[in-house]
C-alpha cells in the first residue's frame, strides 16, 4: 500500500471509532474559570525546562512533487547555480539558519537504493518513485544533499530505508558516508570525487514503519529487530552515530503507543531516539471550528508525554540507566491536499503534490506547535517542520522566484531567536472548552532565555478569535532592561493567505513593546501570535 492509500486507511480507522480522541494536556497553564481577559505569567531565569538543542528547529526535504526537483534543485532554471541548486532558495535557507535537514524521506525512503543516487549523474537510472507514483531521475542524490547542506549551513539528518532496504544496505551507507578510505564504499565515495567522510551523525531507522502504506511495512516485533539488527550493524561500522527509531506515525492508528512499546521491546538498548510525526488540520476533526484548531499544539503536547511514557516504562522494565529522546521529525498543519489524487504523481518527473497553501490560521497554529515543542526541549532534542520547500512547506517556488507562506514567520522567528534555555514558566489565563480536549486557555507562552546576553525571548499565542487580551510578565530576580523588537501576526481575515501575486497579505507587523521592567502587560490583539525580543542590558 502506498502513500496514496495512507488517509484512506486513517478515515477508515476513524469512521470504525478507532481514532484516539483529541486530547487534554498539561501545557503547563493554570486555567482560570472567572471571566478577565488578563493572563499572567510568572517567568524566573532560574527555573528553566532545559538549555535548548537547536536541532529542536529542523526541517525536511523528500523526493515527492517538486520538493527536491524544482524546489532546491532545477539545473535548466535560470535562477540556478553551477550545481543546479536553485540560488534563491538556497540563500533564503541559509539565511533562516535551519540547524537540521532530514532526507530522502518519508515514504519515499522505503523504496530507495540510495546506490542509484550517487555516481556519474548520466549513469543513474530512472526509476518509478513507488510511494508517490511519480518518476525519479536520480539527479540528485546523496552526495548532492550533502553538498547543498553545506551550503545553507544545515546538519544532514540522512533517513535509511528499513522497508525493501536492508541492515547491510544501511550499513554501507554508513561506510560510504562516514569511512574515511580502504573500505568498498568508502573508496567508491573517493571514486566519485568526495574524499573526506562526511560524518553524518544522526540516523533515522526507517520511516512511519507503523504504516501499512509503507513499502516494506512489518509488525513492531519484526521491526524492532529489523531495526536492531541494522543499528548493530551501523555501529559497527561508526560507533559514534544516534539513531532514531520510527514510533507511531499518527495518534489515530490503531497501534499507538503499542507500536511503540513493542518496537522498544526489541531494541531498546541500541537505539537513541524515538520518532513521533503529526500533521495537524482544521478539516473533519475539528468540523472547522478555528477555536479547536488554534488548541491544536495542546495535541502536540499529550502525544508527547504518551511516548515519553511508553520510552520510560520500557526502560523501567528493563532497568535501564539510558533514556531516550524524542525525534518529532514531521510535523505540520497538513489538511487540505492529502487527499489520493494529491499524492499521485500519475508517473511524472516532479509533479505538483501535496502543495499546501497556507493562511493566518495555520501560522497561529504552527507558532502554537513551535510553543509545545519548546515546552518539551528536555525530552524532544530534535524535530523537523515538514518539510521546507513546495511540498507541505513554508517555501514555495515557481520559474521566477520564491515565495514566503504564511508558516514561514513563526518558523523564522524560532530560528532567529531561539538559543539558550528554554523557561519553565508559570501560566494563569482564562480557558473555554473544547469537547475532546478540555479547557483550553487562552493565552499560551513559552520563553527562552540567554544567558550570556541576559536576553528574554517570548513567544505567545492568544487563541481567543474575538478578543484582544492582555498579558502581565512577573519577572522573578532578573528582569529585561530593554524591550528589543516585537512583532505580530495578525489580521482580519483567518482565512487570508500570501500568493505570488499578493506576497505579503500575511506578514508580521511591528509593534511598540510594553516599557521593561518588573512587570510587563502586552497588548495581545484577537487571533494571535506575538514575537517579543526583551533586552538584558
Ligand atoms: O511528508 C509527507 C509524507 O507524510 C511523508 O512522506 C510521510 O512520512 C508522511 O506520511
Amino acid at each position: 500500500m502506498s502513500i496514496m492509500r495512507r488517509r484512506q486507511f486513517l478515515s477508515q480507522v476513524a469512521a470504525t471509532g478507532a481514532l484516539v480522541a483529541a486530547s487534554s494536556k498539561d501545557s503547563g497553564a493554570q486555567v482560570k474559570t472567572g471571566a478577565s481577559n488578563r493572563a499572567r505569567v510568572i517567568a524566573d531565569p532560574a527555573r528553566t525546562v532545559a538549555s535548548l538543542d537547536r536541532r529542536l528547529f529542523g526541517s525536511f526535504v523528500e523526493h515527492i512533487g517538486r520538493c527536491i526537483y524544482g524546489g532546491i534543485y532545477e539545473p535548466g532554471s535560470k535562477l540556478a547555480g553551477p550545481e543546479g541548486f536553485r540560488k534563491d532558495v538556497l540563500e533564503e535557507v541559509r539565511r533562516l539558519g535551519v540547524p537540521i535537514i532530514r532526507y530522502p524521506g518519508g515514504n519515499f525512503v522505503s523504496g530507495y537504493n540510495w546506490v542509484d543516487g550517487v555516481g556519474p549523474q548520466r549513469d543513474r537510472p530512472r526509476v518509478l518513485n513507488r510511494a508517490s507514483n511519480s518518476l525519479e531521475s536520480n539527479q540528485f542524490g546523496t552526495n548532492e544533499f550533502i553538498t547543498w547542506c553545506r551550503a545553507v549551513g544545515a546538519e544532514p539528518l540522512l533517513a535509511v530505508n528499513l522497508g525493501t532496504g536492508t541492515p547491510e544496505k544501511a550499513a554501507d551507507l554508513v561506510e560510504y558516508c562516514n569511512v574515511e578510505s580502504g573500505t568498498r564504499w568508502s573508496d567508491l565515495r573517493r571514486q566519485h570525487g568526495v574524499e573526506k567522510p562526511y560524518n553524518v551523525k544522526y540516523w533515522c531507522l526507517g520511516n512511519e514503519m507503523d504504516g501499512p502504506w509503507q513499502l516494506g511495512h512489518i509488525p513492531a516485533k519484526e521491526y524492532g529487530l529489523k531495526a536492531r539488527e541494522a543499528a548493530l550493524q551501523m555501529r559497527t561500522v561508526d560507533p559514534s552515530i544516534r539513531l532514531v527509531v520510527c514510533g507511531s506515525s499518527e495518534v489515530g492508528m490503531p497501534t499507538y503507543l503499542e507500536w511503540d512499546r513493542q518496537t522498544l521491546e526489541e531494541c531498546y538498548d541500541d537505539v537513541d531516539a524515538i520518532s513521533l510525526h503529526h500533521y495537524f488540520g482544521n478539516g473533519p476533526e475539528t468540523g472547522g471550528d478555528s477555536s479547536k484548531f488554534l488548541a491544536a499544539n495542546l495535541m502536540m503536547d499529550r502525544q508527547i508525554d504518551e511516548i515519553i511514557a511508553v520510552c520510560d516504562m520500557v526502560r523501567g522494565r528493563k532497568r535501564r540507566k539510558k533514556q531516550l529522546w524524542l525525534s518529532f521529525d514531521e510535523w505540520n498543519v497538513w489538511y487540505r491536499r492529502n487527499t489520493e489524487a494529491d499524492m499521485n504523481g500519475q508517473g511524472k518527473e516532479a509533479p505538483h503534490l501535496v502543495e499546501e497553501v497556507y493562511n493566518l490560521e495555520d501560522a497561529l497554529v504552527v507558532g502554537g506547535l513551535i510553543i509545545s515543542l519548546l515546552r518539551h526541549c528536555d525530552r524532544v532534542r530534535l524535530a523537523c517542520l515538514a518539510q521546507l520547500v513546495n511540498d507541505i512547506a513554508p517555501l514555495v517556488t515557481n520559474p521566477d522566484g520564491l515565495l514566503r507562506q504564511t508558516i514561514y514567520y513563526p518558523y523564522a522567528w524560532v530560528l532567529k531567536y531561539g538559543r539558550g534555555n528554554v523557561l519553565n514558566l508559570a501560566v494563569e489565563s482564562e480557558s473555554y472548552e473544547v469537547p475532546e480536549i478540555g479547557r483550553v486557555p487562552y493565552i499560551d507562552v513559552a520563553g527562552i532565555f540567554e544567558p550570556e546576553s541576559g536576553s528574554t525571548t517570548l513567544l505567545i499565542l492568544n487563541r481567543d478569535i474575538v478578543n484582544a487580551r492582555e498579558l502581565e510578565i512577573v519577572w522573578r530576580e532578573s528582569a529585561p532592561a530593554r524591550a528589543g523588537e516585537c512583532q505580530v501576526m495578525t489580521g482580519p481575515d483567518l482565512k487570508a493567505f500570501n500568493g505570488f501575486d499578493t506576497p505579503n497579505r500575511v506578514i508580521p507587523q511591528t509593534v511598540e513593546a510594553p516599557k521593561a521592567g518588573a512587570r510587563m502587560t502586552f497588548q495581545l490583539p484577537a487571533h494571535s501570535y506575538t514575537m517579543a525580543y526583551l533586552q538584558g542590558k
